[in-house]
Protein backbone atom coordinates (compact mmCIF):
# COMPACT_ATOMS: atom_id res chain seq x y z
CA UNK A 1 0.00 0.00 0.00
CA UNK A 2 1.55 3.72 -0.97
CA UNK A 3 1.26 5.46 2.29
CA UNK A 4 2.92 8.92 0.85
CA UNK A 5 0.53 11.50 1.45
CA UNK A 6 -0.49 13.65 -2.15
CA UNK A 7 1.41 16.95 -2.39
CA UNK A 8 -0.27 20.09 -1.78
CA UNK A 9 -1.41 21.70 -5.01
CA UNK A 10 1.04 24.13 -6.40
CA UNK A 11 0.42 27.91 -7.84
CA UNK A 12 3.15 29.96 -9.37
CA UNK A 13 0.51 33.20 -10.28
CA UNK A 14 -0.82 35.36 -7.90
CA UNK A 15 -4.05 34.98 -9.79
CA UNK A 16 -4.52 31.29 -8.90
CA UNK A 17 -3.25 32.07 -5.67
CA UNK A 18 -5.70 34.12 -4.57
CA UNK A 19 -8.46 31.97 -6.76
CA UNK A 20 -8.17 28.98 -3.90
CA UNK A 21 -7.55 31.01 -1.24
CA UNK A 22 -10.92 32.46 -1.83
CA UNK A 23 -12.38 29.08 -2.45
CA UNK A 24 -11.11 28.43 1.02
CA UNK A 25 -12.32 31.58 2.47
CA UNK A 26 -15.73 31.09 0.66
CA UNK A 27 -16.59 27.69 3.11
CA UNK A 28 -15.65 29.94 6.46
CA UNK A 29 -12.01 28.87 6.64
CA UNK A 30 -9.19 30.98 8.46
CA UNK A 31 -5.75 31.26 6.22
CA UNK A 32 -2.43 30.48 7.62
CA UNK A 33 0.61 31.77 5.88
CA UNK A 34 3.85 30.68 5.97
CA UNK A 35 6.48 32.68 3.72
CA UNK A 36 9.91 30.75 2.88
CA UNK A 37 12.87 30.46 0.88
CA UNK A 38 12.82 26.74 0.63
CA UNK A 39 15.23 24.47 1.12
CA UNK A 40 12.81 23.40 4.11
CA UNK A 41 13.71 22.17 7.21
CA UNK A 42 12.14 21.03 10.44
CA UNK A 43 12.09 24.84 11.96
CA UNK A 44 9.63 25.47 8.80
CA UNK A 45 7.77 22.72 9.32
CA UNK A 46 7.08 23.72 12.85
CA UNK A 47 5.68 27.06 11.66
CA UNK A 48 3.29 25.14 9.26
CA UNK A 49 2.39 22.71 12.21
CA UNK A 50 1.81 25.99 14.38
CA UNK A 51 -0.68 27.00 10.94
CA UNK A 52 -2.51 24.00 10.87
CA UNK A 53 -3.17 24.24 14.72
CA UNK A 54 -4.74 27.47 13.87
CA UNK A 55 -6.08 28.06 10.84
CA UNK A 56 -8.12 26.32 8.62
CA UNK A 57 -6.38 26.76 5.08
CA UNK A 58 -2.24 26.96 5.60
CA UNK A 59 -0.55 28.51 2.26
CA UNK A 60 2.91 28.19 2.36
CA UNK A 61 5.33 30.30 -0.14
CA UNK A 62 8.64 29.32 -1.57
CA UNK A 63 9.97 32.42 -3.22
CA UNK A 64 13.82 32.91 -3.05
CA UNK A 65 13.58 36.55 -2.77
CA UNK A 66 15.88 38.73 -4.73
CA UNK A 67 15.56 42.18 -3.14
CA UNK A 68 17.06 40.67 0.49
CA UNK A 69 20.64 39.22 -0.72
CA UNK A 70 23.48 42.30 -1.58
CA UNK A 71 25.34 41.20 -4.55
CA UNK A 72 28.38 40.19 -2.97
CA UNK A 73 25.46 37.79 -0.91
CA UNK A 74 24.56 34.12 -1.60
CA UNK A 75 21.53 34.81 -4.33
CA UNK A 76 22.79 32.49 -6.82
CA UNK A 77 23.98 29.44 -4.39
CA UNK A 78 21.27 30.26 -2.12
CA UNK A 79 20.20 26.51 -1.63
CA UNK A 80 17.14 25.21 -3.96
CA UNK A 81 15.25 22.14 -3.75
CA UNK A 82 11.81 22.21 -4.30
CA UNK A 83 11.08 18.49 -5.02
CA UNK A 84 11.94 17.83 -1.39
CA UNK A 85 10.23 21.14 -0.23
CA UNK A 86 7.15 19.79 -1.83
CA UNK A 87 7.14 16.15 -0.22
CA UNK A 88 7.86 17.34 3.51
CA UNK A 89 4.84 19.78 2.68
CA UNK A 90 2.49 16.94 1.72
CA UNK A 91 4.10 15.23 5.00
CA UNK A 92 2.99 17.89 6.84
CA UNK A 93 -0.14 18.58 5.49
CA UNK A 94 0.09 22.37 3.93
CA UNK A 95 -3.01 23.16 1.87
CA UNK A 96 -1.38 24.98 -1.05
CA UNK A 97 2.07 26.14 -1.81
CA UNK A 98 2.96 29.13 -3.91
CA UNK A 99 5.98 29.00 -5.96
CA UNK A 100 5.89 32.14 -8.38
CA UNK A 101 8.98 32.94 -10.51
CA UNK A 102 10.64 36.22 -9.77
CA UNK A 103 8.56 37.95 -12.46
CA UNK A 104 5.40 37.13 -10.90
CA UNK A 105 6.50 39.22 -7.89
CA UNK A 106 8.65 41.64 -9.14
CA UNK A 107 6.97 43.77 -12.52
CA UNK A 108 9.43 44.96 -14.75
CA UNK A 109 8.93 48.40 -13.59
CA UNK A 110 9.07 47.65 -9.96
CA UNK A 111 9.86 50.83 -7.76
CA UNK A 112 7.85 50.96 -4.59
CA UNK A 113 9.97 49.63 -1.23
CA UNK A 114 8.82 49.89 2.46
CA UNK A 115 11.90 51.47 3.89
CA UNK A 116 11.85 50.11 7.29
CA UNK A 117 12.76 52.39 10.33
CA UNK A 118 15.07 52.06 13.16
CA UNK A 119 14.47 48.22 14.31
CA UNK A 120 16.43 47.46 10.89
CA UNK A 121 19.68 49.75 11.33
CA UNK A 122 21.32 47.49 14.02
CA UNK A 123 22.78 43.62 14.11
CA UNK A 124 21.64 42.40 10.54
CA UNK A 125 20.98 46.02 9.31
CA UNK A 126 24.48 46.94 9.80
CA UNK A 127 26.14 43.88 8.04
CA UNK A 128 23.46 43.90 5.40
CA UNK A 129 22.39 47.27 4.52
CA UNK A 130 19.16 47.13 2.50
CA UNK A 131 18.62 43.29 3.50
CA UNK A 132 15.05 44.58 5.61
CA UNK A 133 14.26 46.71 2.54
CA UNK A 134 13.33 44.02 0.89
CA UNK A 135 12.50 41.29 3.55
CA UNK A 136 9.86 44.14 4.63
CA UNK A 137 8.88 44.41 0.99
CA UNK A 138 8.60 41.71 -0.24
CA UNK A 139 6.54 39.98 3.29
CA UNK A 140 4.23 42.65 2.39
CA UNK A 141 3.67 41.81 -1.16
CA UNK A 142 3.07 38.15 -0.28
CA UNK A 143 0.64 39.45 2.60
CA UNK A 144 -1.37 41.47 0.04
CA UNK A 145 -1.32 38.44 -2.50
CA UNK A 146 -2.40 35.57 0.16
CA UNK A 147 -4.48 38.40 2.78
CA UNK A 148 -3.92 35.64 5.32
CA UNK A 149 -5.73 36.04 8.85
CA UNK A 150 -2.48 35.10 10.55
CA UNK A 151 1.19 34.68 9.36
CA UNK A 152 4.07 32.39 10.82
CA UNK A 153 8.00 33.75 11.17
CA UNK A 154 10.75 31.60 13.13
CA UNK A 155 12.25 33.49 16.28
CA UNK A 156 15.78 32.60 15.06
CA UNK A 157 15.27 35.55 13.09
CA UNK A 158 14.28 37.56 15.70
CA UNK A 159 15.08 41.07 14.42
CA UNK A 160 13.29 40.40 10.84
CA UNK A 161 10.10 39.54 12.90
CA UNK A 162 10.94 42.69 14.92
CA UNK A 163 10.99 44.99 11.43
CA UNK A 164 7.49 42.52 10.27
CA UNK A 165 5.50 43.51 13.14
CA UNK A 166 6.75 47.41 13.04
CA UNK A 167 5.39 47.22 9.53
CA UNK A 168 2.36 45.47 10.09
CA UNK A 169 1.33 47.57 12.74
CA UNK A 170 2.59 51.09 10.68
CA UNK A 171 0.75 50.11 7.94
CA UNK A 172 -2.17 48.90 9.31
CA UNK A 173 -2.31 45.31 7.62
CA UNK A 174 -4.79 43.38 8.99
CA UNK A 175 -2.87 40.36 9.97
CA UNK A 176 -1.63 38.78 13.12
CA UNK A 177 1.92 37.87 13.29
CA UNK A 178 2.75 34.38 15.12
CA UNK A 179 6.09 33.71 16.32
CA UNK A 180 7.59 30.13 16.17
CA UNK A 181 10.26 28.84 18.66
CA UNK A 182 13.53 28.00 17.11
CA UNK A 183 13.89 24.70 16.09
CA UNK A 184 17.52 23.08 16.96
CA UNK A 185 19.64 20.53 16.19
CA UNK A 186 20.69 17.68 19.18
CA UNK A 187 23.84 19.83 19.64
CA UNK A 188 21.90 22.89 19.87
CA UNK A 189 22.81 24.57 16.24
CA UNK A 190 19.68 26.55 15.19
CA UNK A 191 17.98 24.82 12.33
CA UNK A 192 18.96 27.11 8.89
CA UNK A 193 18.82 26.42 5.24
CA UNK A 194 22.22 27.86 5.20
CA UNK A 195 23.78 25.07 7.68
CA UNK A 196 23.46 23.15 4.29
CA UNK A 197 27.24 25.01 3.16
CA UNK A 198 28.93 23.92 6.41
CA UNK A 199 31.54 21.01 5.52
CA UNK A 200 31.07 18.05 8.06
CA UNK A 201 33.85 19.59 9.66
CA UNK A 202 32.09 23.19 9.98
CA UNK A 203 28.96 21.77 10.86
CA UNK A 204 30.64 20.51 14.03
CA UNK A 205 32.06 23.86 14.80
CA UNK A 206 28.81 25.78 14.49
CA UNK A 207 27.80 24.52 17.65
CA UNK A 208 29.43 27.25 19.61
CA UNK A 209 26.84 29.73 18.46
CA UNK A 210 24.23 27.79 20.89
CA UNK A 211 26.78 27.26 23.60
CA UNK A 212 27.75 30.87 23.97
CA UNK A 213 24.27 31.55 24.24
CA UNK A 214 23.74 29.02 26.52
CA UNK A 215 26.40 30.23 28.46
CA UNK A 216 25.48 33.95 28.66
CA UNK A 217 22.38 32.33 30.18
CA UNK A 218 24.14 30.58 32.90
CA UNK A 219 26.08 33.43 34.06
CA UNK A 220 22.90 35.41 34.57
CA UNK A 221 21.16 32.69 35.91
CA UNK A 222 24.16 32.31 38.19
CA UNK A 223 23.86 36.09 39.28
CA UNK A 224 26.11 37.65 36.82
CA UNK A 225 24.49 41.70 35.28
CA UNK A 226 27.69 42.81 33.68
CA UNK A 227 27.30 42.96 30.48
CA UNK A 228 30.59 43.80 29.68
CA UNK A 229 32.00 40.12 31.58
CA UNK A 230 29.10 38.24 29.67
CA UNK A 231 30.14 39.60 26.40
CA UNK A 232 33.75 38.81 26.68
CA UNK A 233 32.50 34.97 27.98
CA UNK A 234 29.73 34.59 25.02
CA UNK A 235 33.20 35.72 22.69
CA UNK A 236 35.61 33.54 24.21
CA UNK A 237 32.99 30.23 23.54
CA UNK A 238 32.41 31.38 19.87
CA UNK A 239 36.48 31.82 19.58
CA UNK A 240 37.12 28.09 20.45
CA UNK A 241 35.69 27.23 17.29
CA UNK A 242 38.78 26.70 14.88
CA UNK A 243 38.36 29.99 11.94
CA UNK A 244 34.94 31.39 13.05
CA UNK A 245 35.11 35.07 12.40
CA UNK A 246 32.69 36.82 14.90
CA UNK A 247 30.26 39.30 13.26
CA UNK A 248 28.59 40.54 16.55
CA UNK A 249 27.90 39.02 19.88
CA UNK A 250 25.56 41.28 21.80
CA UNK A 251 22.97 41.83 24.44
CA UNK A 252 20.60 43.86 24.01
CA UNK A 253 16.74 45.67 24.73
CA UNK A 254 14.74 43.08 23.24
CA UNK A 255 12.46 45.99 21.96
CA UNK A 256 14.77 48.57 21.01
CA UNK A 257 18.24 46.09 20.16
CA UNK A 258 19.76 48.84 21.99
CA UNK A 259 23.03 47.44 23.73
CA UNK A 260 22.41 46.94 27.80
CA UNK A 261 25.28 47.69 30.56
CA UNK A 262 23.94 45.38 32.84
CA UNK A 263 20.61 42.77 33.06
CA UNK A 264 19.10 43.77 34.85
CA UNK A 265 15.41 42.78 33.39
CA UNK A 266 14.65 40.49 30.25
CA UNK A 267 17.61 41.07 27.54
CA UNK A 268 18.13 39.64 24.19
CA UNK A 269 21.38 37.55 23.49
CA UNK A 270 22.21 37.74 19.82
CA UNK A 271 24.89 36.53 17.89
CA UNK A 272 26.83 36.20 13.98
CA UNK A 273 29.52 34.86 13.19
CA UNK A 274 31.31 33.11 9.81
CA UNK A 275 32.51 29.54 9.55
CA UNK A 276 34.31 29.01 6.08
CA UNK A 277 32.07 32.36 4.67
CA UNK A 278 28.63 31.17 5.54
CA UNK A 279 27.06 33.55 7.80
CA UNK A 280 25.51 31.99 10.47
CA UNK A 281 22.96 33.56 13.54
CA UNK A 282 21.41 32.24 16.73
CA UNK A 283 19.46 34.36 19.57
CA UNK A 284 17.93 33.86 23.07
CA UNK A 285 16.06 35.59 25.38
CA UNK A 286 17.46 36.01 28.96
CA UNK A 287 15.92 37.00 31.96
CA UNK A 288 17.77 37.62 35.51
CA UNK A 289 16.41 35.24 38.23
CA UNK A 290 14.39 37.71 40.10
CA UNK A 291 13.40 39.51 37.05
CA UNK A 292 10.12 40.86 36.64
CA UNK A 293 9.91 42.25 33.17
CA UNK A 294 7.35 42.72 31.29
CA UNK A 295 7.19 40.01 27.92
CA UNK A 296 9.33 40.46 25.35
CA UNK A 297 7.46 41.71 22.07
CA UNK A 298 8.14 38.49 20.64
CA UNK A 299 6.42 35.84 22.12
CA UNK A 300 2.83 35.48 21.73
CA UNK A 301 0.09 35.98 23.73
O1 LIG B 1 12.83 34.26 6.64
C1 LIG B 1 12.83 34.08 5.40
O2 LIG B 1 12.96 32.96 4.91
C2 LIG B 1 12.66 35.27 4.48
O3 LIG B 1 13.32 36.39 4.97
C3 LIG B 1 11.20 35.58 4.15
C4 LIG B 1 10.42 36.00 5.40
C5 LIG B 1 10.53 34.38 3.53
C6 LIG B 1 11.12 36.75 3.16
O4 LIG B 1 11.76 36.44 1.96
Amino acid sequence: MNTTPARPTCVSTVRELREAVAGARQVGGTIGLVPTMGALHEGHVSLVRASKAECDFTVVTIFVNPTQFAPSEDLAAYPRALEADLDKLAQVGADLVFTPPESEVYGPAHSTWVEPGNVARSLEGASRPDHFRGVATVVLKLLNMARPDVAFFGQKDYQQVLVVRRMVADLDVPVTIRVCPTVREPDGLAMSSRNAYLSPDARRRAAVLWKSLSAAREMVQEGNRDAKAILARMREVLLSAEGLVIDYAVLVDPESLEPVARVDAQVLAAVAARLEGTRLIDNCMIDPPSSSSPQSPIPNP
